[in-house]
Formats: structure tokens, C-alpha cells, sequence
């Protein structure tokens, strides 16, 4: 059954949404409005728990997509009395090696960025430790698992997207059932991070990633991708069939998957194929 794309009725009336594989595609006019609004709900959910007496566990994501998330966040923390004392967070991959204070370490991104500026404690935050000795890789990677089970799942994951159809750093050919690991990296996506590393040569081969299977176990996913670079990517993990050469189209079968766009990433999809056959 087809259906038109809906226009949502709240306080964004530039949202337009559909589903299709699973997936809720939201597209905002801006990117500042997308981060504002999955900002919004991260601290929903917080407030709620906290209501609760309850943690909230957050899957954390790098790059440059969420940085407008974090900012929103940090922003509600001193504008709007939003406290973070009840969160945990496990972030999704971190290169391999990587000293956590160099420069291009996702530790060091992520003080920068969130911790830094809000009160979570320092306790509650989980990064994949990028100076593990080699043969101590996969038992860490166990550990970091554990954790997430021990800390009763993910509430809520943040997820980018790369251009080989990557989430975490889960590239072509990741299994769907697969957990934290080491894995090597993509040549295209080395390229997209040599800038960030003075050149390809200097820019590491591998990366600690949660799995694709770690990532299916959150309770609900929200994707974000900004820009027209990202149409092409988004456009398969979408509309494409689920295969492990476009890893993001595993997310199909998850069940609370919202992709949150602005309109140049979904420039290439098409809302009148959407489906609400889930
Ligand atoms: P970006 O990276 O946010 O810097 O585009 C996304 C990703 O590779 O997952």
C-alpha cells in the first residue's frame, strides 16, 4: 500500500515523513532543525527517567553529524535545567590504536564536544579504548558488550553514516549478527578522515566498532545524515534491499528506526514508494 508523504503537525511544519523498508524517513528544511529536534528527544527521554529514578543509556556517535545534537544538549543542560547526572553512555568505535588525548582520538572528540559541558559522570561514559594491547582486543571487546548488557541495554542510539553505507564503522561486508570487534577500514573511508590525520598515509587502518548486531539490540535507532554528499548513501540504505554491501540496510528489520535528514540527504529518495507494512 502506498502513501503520501504526511506533514507532521507540531511546532516544525517544514517536516515532511514516511515510512519505507521499516524505516521513518524525517526530512527537515536545515540540519540545525534535525539536531534540534533528535536533541529533543534524547532529553525527553532523560527527564523521563530521571522522573523515574531510572538511568538512561545513550549509544554515542563521532563525526561531524552530531556535533548540532551535542550542542542542543549542552545548551538545554545550562538554558533549561536538563541534567545528565542519569545518563550512561557507550560511544560506538574508536580508531585503532588511538591515544585517547591525540588530537584525533574519539575520546578527546567527545570531551570536547559534550562531556565537558554537562554534569554526566565521568564513571557512566564508555568509549572504545583505543590503546588495548592486540592480543587483549577481542576479550576487551567482550567486556565492552557486558557493559552494555549490564547497564540493561541501550535506550537510545545516535548513529551517523558514511558514504560506503557504514554505521559505527561496521563497513561492506560486516555480518548483521556481528558484535564489538576489530575491523579495518574501508579505503573511502580512510579518505573521508585523512584530512583529519594530515593525509591517507597517516590515517589508521583499523577501528574498535560496536557490531551491527550490537547496534540492532538499542531500543530505538535514530540515524541522522546532513548534506548532498550523503544522498547517494541514504538512498540505498532506504529504498535498496537489504545486503551486507550497504551495511545501514540491516537496520530495515529493527523496528524503531527513524532516519532524521535535511532535505539535501534525501534529495535521492522517493516519498510516493514509502510503505506502511511496518
Ligand atoms: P560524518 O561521519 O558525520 O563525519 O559525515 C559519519 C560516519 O562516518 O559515520
Amino acid at each position: 500500500m502506498l502513501i503520501q508523504p504526511t506533514e507532521k503537525n507540531d511546532d516544525n511544519d517544514d517536516i515532511v515523513q514516511w515510512v519505507r523498508n521499516g524505516i521513518a524517513v524525517r526530512v527537515f528544511g536545515e540540519a540545525a532543525d534535525a539536531s534540534n529536534s533528535v536533541a529533543a528527544e534524547i532529553a525527553s527521554l532523560i527527564r523521563q527517567r530521571a522522573d523515574d529514578g531510572e538511568q538512561c543509556i545513550l549509544g554515542l556517535a563521532t563525526g561531524s553529524t552530531p556535533v548540532r545534537v551535542y550542542r542542543e544538549l549542552i545548551r538545554l543542560h545550562r538554558e533549561e535545567n536538563l541534567s545528565m547526572k542519569n545518563v550512561v553512555t557507550f560511544n560506538l568505535d574508536e580508531y585503532f590504536p588511538m591515544k585517547p588525548n591525540a588530537a584525533q582520538s574519539y575520546v578527546r572528540f567527545m570531551n570536547e564536544q559534550l562531556f565537558d559541558h554537562v554534569d554526566i559522570s565521568p564513571d557512566n561514559i564508555h568509549i572504545p579504548d583505543g590503546t588495548v594491547t592486540p592480543d587483549r582486543v577481542t576479550e576487551y571487546c567482550q567486556q565492552y558488550e557486558d557493559a552494555i548488557d549490564t547497564a540493561g541495554g541501550i535506550d537510545l542510539q545516535l548513529l551517523g553514516i558514511g558514504r560506503t553505507g557504514h554505521v559505527g564503522f561496521n563497513e561492506p561486508g560486516s555480518e548483521q549478527a556481528s558484535t564489538t570487534r576489530l575491523v579495518r577500514l574501508c579505503e573511502i573511508t580512510r579518505t573521508d578522515a585523512a584530512k583529519d590525520f594530515g593525509g591517507l598515509e597517516k590515517t589508521p587502518q583499523l577501528a574498535i566498532t560496536m557490531g551491527v548486531g550490537t547496534i540492532l539490540r538499542s531500543r530505538r535507532i535514530r540515524l541522522l545524515a546532513f548534506g548532498e554528499h550523503k544522498s547517494a548513501i541514504v538512498e540505498r540504505s532506504v529504498q535498496g534491499a537489504i545486503s551486507d554491501s550497504v551495511p545501514a540496510t540491516y537496520l530495515h528489520d529493527h523496528g524503531n528506526v527513524e532516519f532524521v535528514l535535511d532535505s539535501a540527504a534525501a534529495s535521492k529518495l522517493n516519498p510516493s514508494t514509502a510503505d506502511v507494512s511496518h
